[in-house]
């Protein structure tokens, strides 16, 4: 090649062009079989490569991919189709890159129910409009400033949805009323300080919501509508002082409330009306709760009860509770 005088640069550009991904990554082999059907399949882990939207190598053609990580590179976009030849890809996670916006025009190839990630982007704006098949989606840690309700519209197959680190503040009553399939939501650490209207009534497969690290001050039973099938609720560290009475009448089917961290004065005998069924795991510690008997009196089944860091002065009626294993008075004037 005459004209490739300087010699590094030339190795280099060739290097570039032909940069195999199988044997640069971490891969294996996964065998798959359905029936009679038999395949393999390759999971191939590409993270921390410094890789960019120019240098990043084309996927393989021979074999097919069902895994693809490309966590800590520094790619702010994808090649154009880079998906063509490999559109059975399951699980694709892009934390900690540069993506000012999810590739969506890119990942449109694919077609199958995939895990999506992409923690730790600047992504501040999703459209979102032809990737149908997403079942998981990880946007924490963006730049999102506030939910669009168009943004989840397109997602009718989304079960977990991850939003934590964002500065999101307020959401608006029909956000997500659209993901009827939802399972579980993460809002923790997002400046929440309100929620207007009934911002989940539509989530009735949600299981496991967490809004800790917010600045709630009050919960209202509107606050809760729809939840009928929640089993996990996570309020640790807002600044819930005030809590309008019967709050989670419609949560029967919730096994474990967190409420740690608060500004927890005094809990009404009805707070905790509706949860007498199946209400197993209570973290009130970290409170200034003085006396909490009547509240729960009724909460039968309870195994753990953690009251650690609040001033209480006696250890709570506990006639009803023959299931109580756990009970935290640590730090308490008992
Ligand atoms: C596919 O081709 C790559 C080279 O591009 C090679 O390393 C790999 O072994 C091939 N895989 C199969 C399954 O043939
Ligand atoms: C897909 O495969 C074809 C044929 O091997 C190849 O020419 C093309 O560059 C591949 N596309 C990508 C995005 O890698
Ligand atoms: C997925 O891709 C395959 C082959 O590329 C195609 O036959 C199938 O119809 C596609 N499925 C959907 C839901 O688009
Ligand atoms: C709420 O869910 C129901 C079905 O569970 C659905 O018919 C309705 O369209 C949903 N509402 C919205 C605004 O998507
Ligand atoms: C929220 O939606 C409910 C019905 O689902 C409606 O009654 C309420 O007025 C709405 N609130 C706001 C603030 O839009
Ligand atoms: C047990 O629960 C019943 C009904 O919830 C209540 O009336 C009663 O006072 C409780 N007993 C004790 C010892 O707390």
């Amino acid at each position: 090649m005459h004209w490739c005088r300087i010699g590094v640069l030339c190795l280099l550009f060739v290097a570039a062009q032909s940069v195999d991904i199988v044997t640069n990554c971490n891969s294996h082999h996964i065998y798959r079989s359905y029936g009679n059907h038999h395949w393999e399949a390759v999971f191939l882990d590409c993270s921390g490569h410094w890789w960019t939207k120019e240098s990043l190598p084309a996927l393989p053609v021979n074999c097919t991919v069902e895994t693809l990580l490309l966590n800590n590179n520094h790619l702010s976009g994808l090649p154009a189709s880079y998906f063509e030849n490999q559109t059975d890809i399951g699980k694709l996670e892009f934390e900690s890159n540069r993506f000012l916006e999810i590739p969506e025009d890119t990942l449109q190839d694919l077609n199958v129910t995939m895990d999506l990630n992409f923690k730790g982007n600047d992504v501040r704006d999703i459209k979102l409009k032809n990737i149908l098949a997403v079942k998981s989606l990880n946007l924490a840690d963006n730049k999102f400033e506030a939910l669009k309700p168009s943004y989840f519209n397109n997602l009718p197959f989304l079960e977990v949805l991850t939003l934590d680190g964002n500065q999101i503040k307020v959401i608006e009553n029909d956000t997500f009323q659209s993901l009827v399939l939802l399972k579980s939501l993460s809002l923790s650490g997002t400046h929440i300080y309100e929620l207007p209207g009934h911002p989940f009534a539509n989530l009735s497969k949600l299981t496991n919501l967490d809004l800790s690290n917010n600045m709630l001050s009050g919960l209202q039973k509107s606050d809760f509508v729809g939840l009928r099938n929640l089993e996990k609720l996570i309020l640790t560290n807002n600044r819930i002082k005030s809590i309008e009475s019967a709050v989670f009448t419609e949560l029967a089917s919730l096994t474990s409330l967190r409420m740690d961290r608060n500004d927890l004065e005094v809990l009404e005998s009805d707070v905790f009306v509706g949860l007498e069924a199946k209400l197993q795991h209570l973290h009130l510690q970290y409170n200034w709760l003085i006396e909490i008997d009547d509240a729960i009196s009724g909460l039968a089944n309870l195994i753990r009860l953690v009251l650690t860091y609040n001033p209480i002065v006696r250890i709570p009626n506990a006639g009803n509770m023959t299931s109580l294993i756990i009970l935290g008075v640590t730090g308490t004037r008992i």
